[in-house]
């Protein structure tokens, strides 16, 4: 490939950083991270070399799914501080040459916003249009799975408009009506009132379910979280998103990235080619969900490094010629990189964290990078359900303890899956509550914190924080890891990724051994080289017709 044949863009060449708010930083002791929290930590973020930020929710919310049901999207969480706070933030950001990406929730809000309080009064009210209803004298409504109602159905009885309304996550979170044009007009002003305030972009929540299908058909022979794919195949999704480009984003110099569940290789051109004039990417779960059965339980395909890797390159050669992906392992709903996919004893914790991280780098596409990662947090792995936060954990429990299921065994894979895991807070230094607060975190620190934190690793330069900064700088240096062609080798070996990105004369090779055993790789002989760019130990054998790895050896390796 050549790079002057590549469509350059700021947003392909960047890295984004994922700040959860409430775990970053508490200013003020109450335990609950805020937007001072992190004005006062925007030096560290700049010294990782990331460029974007992505901050979770910080609108006024009353917290049922943290954040993610809005009661005022021009207001902030009076938790988190204020707009004068936000506006500093900002301002700090771009200082540093850091753009803010924030998140877009339009799929529902809270039910304590006014549109919602409004619409629940009665069926002339003018709100009630603003949300989906299933009136009472019609019958049951048909089957909508929710993703956290205690009783996961989806419709919710109202005494006063005698009808249900929808909700596809929380009762507390119901769902807009996109069909409505007066609540795309709202939308549509909102987004214009961030970007006027000088925010780069947005990721956009659940944003393949928005377009819900006419009259409310029953989705035959489909139950459970097999609706997932059924919502976000929406019949009018594209229109949407296309007059949301129209109407805001195309004004902008932004980014945009779908959080697409229900997005497959078979329909990802049509929300991020070019020409579609839709969003700039999207993230798939695919790789994250290997080994996640229904309500998160764990088998054992979230180690299968074979389907991983086959899914992981056939995104990456589908953007060859349209479009533009992701990489992502970790986020606020799914657990830590090193917990999941990598090996957080002791022994190999460092070296897979930094291996990790070398992937999400290397391949192509965006990486998101979750804050906490770039000093190898591990997962909480609470015990105990009281331990627990997230409503999605709590109501699947209190549903599996209704069906006299065994609660031990969901307990057991949330320790793996579960979303609190990446939800803990920060570990900054081995003081008290990890340096996070001067009070009582909301949410417990993970016990290994003393170890495992920011100060140590400040002044270890073998430290993950230091190989992480070491590989931001790399990517920056060589174009072929943004715009290169992949190719991959040994795609059927079960312990080596191995691949290489090419741009104009620079071919790049990464090796990464995912296991705790040494491994042989044996390849053919111009795809030996001892011209190492990065390596998470301090040296790489080479033989005549093989590389050795060591247990988490990660390499990137210059071929002649
Ligand atoms: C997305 C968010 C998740 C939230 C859900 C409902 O999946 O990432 O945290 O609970 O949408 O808004
Ligand atoms: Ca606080």
């Amino acid at each position: 490939m050549l790079l002057s044949n590549m469509n350059r863009e700021w947003w392909k060449e960047a890295v984004v950083y994922q700040i959860y708010p409430r775990s970053f930083q508490d200013s003020n002791g109450d335990g609950i991270g805020d937007l001072r929290g992190i004005i006062n930590r925007l030096d560290y973020i700049e010294s990782l070399g990331i460029d974007v930020v992505w901050l979770n929710p910080i609108y006024k919310s009353p917290n049922h799914d943290n954040g993610y049901d809005i009661s005022d999207y021009r207001d902030i969480m009076s938790e988190f501080g204020d707009m004068a706070d936000f506006d500093e933030l900002l301002k700090g950001m771009h200082e540093r040459g850091i753009k803010v990406v924030m998140d877009l929730v339009v799929n529902h809000c809270s039910s304590e916003h006014y549109w919602f309080q409004q619409a629940i009064q009665s069926r002339d009210n003018p709100y009630y249009d603003y949300f989906h209803w299933w009136p009472a004298e019609n019958g049951t409504p048909p089957e909508r799975w929710s993703f956290f109602a205690p009783d996961a159905s989806a419709w919710r009885f109202n005494e006063a408009t005698n009808s249900y309304y929808l909700h596809y996550f929380a009762v507390e979170q119901p769902d807009l009506n996109w069909e409505n044009p007066k609540v795309r007009a709202e939308i549509y002003d909102m987004m214009h009132f961030w970007f006027k305030k000088g925010i780069d972009g947005f990721r956009m929540d659940v944003i393949t379910f928005i377009s819900k299908h006419d009259g409310y058909p029953v989705f035959e022979g489909v139950h459970g979280e097999a609706m997932i794919d059924v919502y976000a195949q929406g019949p009018r999704l594209h229109e949407y998103l296309h007059e949301m480009n129209r109407e805001v984003l195309q004004h902008y110099d932004i980014m945009t990235v779908a959080e697409g569940p229900g997005t497959h290789i078979n329909n990802i051109h049509d929300l991020v080619d070019e020409t579609r004039q839709e969003l700039n990417m999207n993230y798939h779960f695919e790789h994250v969900e290997l080994g996640l059965n229904a309500r998160k339980m764990v088998n054992s395909d979230h180690r299968d490094l074979v389907k991983y890797k086959k899914i992981l390159c056939d995104w990456a050669v589908e953007f060859d010629h349209a479009g533009w992906g992701t990489t992502w392992h970790t986020n606020h709903d799914f657990p830590r990189q090193v917990s999941w996919f990598g090996d957080d004893s002791d022994e190999h914790r460092e070296a897979s964290s930094k291996l990790l991280s070398t992937m999400l780098l290397t391949m192509r596409g965006t990486p998101y990078y979750y804050m906490g990662d770039e000093i190898g947090m591990t997962n909480a792995r609470f015990e105990s359900i009281e331990d627990y936060n997230d409503l999605m954990t709590i109501n699947w429990y209190k549903l599996t303890e209704q069906e006299g299921g065994d609660t031990q065994a969901l307990l057991d894979s949330h320790k793996l899956s579960g979303r609190d895991n990446a939800r803990t807070p920060i570990q900054w230094d081995s003081s008290t509550n990890a340096g996070f607060t001067q009070g009582k975190p909301w949410l417990k620190v993970t016990p290994n914190y003393p170890t495992i934190n920011v100060a140590n690793q400040e002044n270890d330069p073998k430290s993950p924080l230091n190989y992480f900064r070491s590989l931001t700088a790399l990517r920056k240096n060589h174009l072929s890891l943004i715009y290169g062609a992949f190719k991959v080798y040994l795609l059927e070996d079960p312990n080596i990724f191995s691949y290489t990105r090419t741009l104009d004369d620079e071919t790049l090779l990464i090796l990464l051994n995912y296991s705790s055993d040494n491994q042989t790789v044996c390849l053919d002989s111009e795809l030996l080289s001892s011209d190492v760019k990065l390596n998470n130990y301090d040296d790489l054998v080479v033989a005549s017709d093989h590389y050795q790895l060591k247990p988490w050896q990660a390499v990137i390796i210059k071929l002649a």
